[in-house]
């Protein structure tokens, strides 16, 4: 990519009028973007060009948050492709040399964690090559029920209460053996006893304590093999803070509809950041740790 293109790309929004967007200089292995901040990779005919693919897939699962999607078109190339015929292939479509057959894009993408794959050929470019739309997912962490007593659905009903109490947190703090969790108001008492008796009971592994003063729910693991299952606690209440966990039956709030509850846990914090926030909740304020200013 030359500064030429990223000046033209810049002017053409410009001119479109389109200011929500940003072009950053980087390459495909070393991605510029912070880990976990991105919903969606997409591309068109880039990869394969790559000498490094591999670390390519890694780096787009990397940026990628949990539960963020790839979806890219590329070139496949036929798994009998020899070295003469990359050549060729290359020499014919100016972009190939790289390309993976679909095997070893799987295998790619597998290996750098995603799931949910799917490779599906649209059209020939080459006699040996196609290209085609290549579709996966970074896997949300789910709970190791390994060392827990409880069954899958004891399991399930568990998050359920994480999703629940997510609607009353302010802001999920994460590091390596440790969550904290504020609340910006208090979370209903027999939905937090229930949780903690239920943690208690099945997970010794977490040191779990509620700091009511402080309205803080600090979550402790001392063995790094438990990491995991904190990730998913973590990321429960993170994921549902932000996107609003509703009960079912409850509609999110969109842009542009009247929020009349904005205490409740109808409102999407996500809608009503900064930038969403007079489309979406008119005169609210809302503010951590209270988040709304109706309190
Ligand atoms: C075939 S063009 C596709 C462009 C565009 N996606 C489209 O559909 O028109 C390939 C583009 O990939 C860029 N590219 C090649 N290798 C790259 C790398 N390692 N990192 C970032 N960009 C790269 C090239 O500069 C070029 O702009």
């Amino acid at each position: 990519m030359t500064d030429e293109m990223l000046e033209l790309a810049r002017s053409n929004a410009a001119q479109a009028g389109v200011d929500n967007v940003e072009f950053l200089k980087g390459y495909l292995e070393n991605i510029p973007l912070a880990d976990e901040t991105v919903d969606v990779v997409i591309s068109n005919c880039v990869i394969n060009l790559s000498g490094d693919t591999p670390r390519v897939i890694r780096e787009a699962a990397r940026a990628l948050r949990p539960g963020g999607r790839f979806a890219v078109s590329d070139v496949i190339a036929d798994p009998d492709t020899d070295d003469d015929t990359r050549a060729d292939m290359a020499a014919w479509t100016g972009c190939i040399a790289g390309a993976l057959t679909d095997a070893e894009f799987r295998s790619a993408l597998e290996d750098a964690g995603f799931e949910e794959i799917e490779i599906r050929e649209t059209h020939r470019v080459h006699e040996h090559a196609g290209a085609a739309i290549i579709r996966a997912r970074k896997p949300v962490p789910t709970m190791n029920g390994a060392a827990c007593t409880l069954d899958a659905a004891e399991r399930a009903a568990q998050l359920e209460r994480y999703r629940a109490l997510a609607r009353h947190t302010a802001d999920v703090e994460h590091e390596p053996g440790r969550v904290i969790v504020r609340f910006f108001d208090d979370p209903p008492t027999d939905l937090l006893e229930r949780t903690l008796e239920v943690e208690h009971g099945c997970c010794p592994f977490f040191d779990i304590e509620y700091e009511p003063v402080d309205r803080r729910l600090v979550i402790a693991v001392e063995d790094p093999d438990r990491n995991r299952d904190l990730d998913a606690i973590a990321h429960t209440l993170a994921q549902s803070r932000t996107t609003g966990s509703l009960a079912v039956g409850e509609e999110p709030a969109a842009p542009g509809q009247a929020v009349t509850s904005c205490c409740s846990s109808t409102v999407l914090e996500s809608c009503c950041e900064p930038h969403a926030k007079e489309d979406c909740c008119g005169d609210v304020t809302i503010e951590p740790p209270s988040r709304c200013g109706c309190q």
